[in-house]
């Protein structure tokens, strides 16, 4: 059920230069591939406005989130301490389909964060990470990662895993027999829409994540909206979990 409350920050953790965890009691359940909008202070100006963070981790009223700075917002997170308020809104948005063949979870970068929980929770009988990260120093939690199923890391450098992109992680994968039945992914856009064209190209089935700037996230301000090859969507309310047929130009 969708609430909105204050709670108190219980964990702050660095994994990264740029990368933390903050963790925080919220009793709802959330479903994998949901988010929650996050504020701190009165909630009402820039910085304080909510932002849009996946769900990385959820257990026994414990919720858990991966945030990486990229501005005003997420570099206010990072300065909060254990012990302050803040609001946390959700879980909102659709959820990641639950198949029970063998599922691959793609990341990129700060795309990884839904994929844990995802993972975790799923119920397919076989299940492996495929994780981008620009360098072995860039990465982060990846030994949290290995705990949940098999990884693959690939890295830009090679200094993490084998220098590939995760499409071509897939593409390999599948043409060494390790076909799956659904793949899963999030991270910049260019990487999900390659990840699009080759799980097209062998037949399998493609969801993935999207990401937008968003103002309420209840599907109320209509500042979501992005245009995509396949349709113009509210990411808030429609998503965030979308087809990969939305990466492909409707004829
Ligand atoms: C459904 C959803 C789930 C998300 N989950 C996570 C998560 O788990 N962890 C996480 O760290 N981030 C996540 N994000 C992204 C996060 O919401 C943004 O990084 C954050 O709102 C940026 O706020 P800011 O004030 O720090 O940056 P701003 O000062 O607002 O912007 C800084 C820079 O980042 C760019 N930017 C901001 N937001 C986005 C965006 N959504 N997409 C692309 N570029 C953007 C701006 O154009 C600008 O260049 C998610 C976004 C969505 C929509
Ligand atoms: S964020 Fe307001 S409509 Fe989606």
């Amino acid at each position: 059920m969708q609430r909105s409350i204050v709670t108190k920050i219980a964990d702050l953790m660095q994994v990264s230069n740029d990368a933390f965890l903050l963790a925080a009691p919220f009793e709802s359940e959330p479903l994998p591939g949901q988010f929650v909008m996050l504020s701190f202070g009165d909630g009402r100006t820039d910085p304080f406005l909510p932002r849009p963070i996946s769900i990385f981790d959820w257990e026994g009223g414990m919720l858990t989130l991966l945030i990486r700075v990229v501005g005003r917002g997420t570099l206010l997170m990072a300065h909060q301490a254990v012990g302050m308020p803040v609001r946390v809104t959700g879980p909102l948005g659709n959820s990641f389909p639950d198949e029970a063949g063998r599922v691959f979870f793609i990341g990129g970068g700060i795309g990884i964060a839904p994929l844990y929980y995802a993972a975790k929770r799923s119920h397919a009988k076989n299940k492996a990470f495929i994780l981008g990260f620009r360098s072995a120093e860039e990465s982060y939690l990846t030994d949290d990662y290995l705990k949940v199923a098999d990884t693959h890391f690939v890295s830009d450098d090679g200094s993490l895993g084998v220098k590939l992109f995760p499409h071509e992680k897939l593409d390999a994968l599948v043409k060494a027999g390790e076909k799956p039945d659904l793949v899963i992914a999030c991270g910049p856009e260019k990487m999900m829409a390659a990840v699009h064209e080759v799980a097209k190209k062998h037949g399998i089935r493609d969801i993935h994540s999207l990401e937008s700037r968003m103002g309420c996230g209840i599907g109320a301000c209509l500042g979501c909206r992005v245009q995509m090859p396949g349709a113009s969507v509210l990411v808030c309310k429609e998503g965030p979990v979308f087809d990969g047929s939305i990466f492909e130009e409707k004829k």
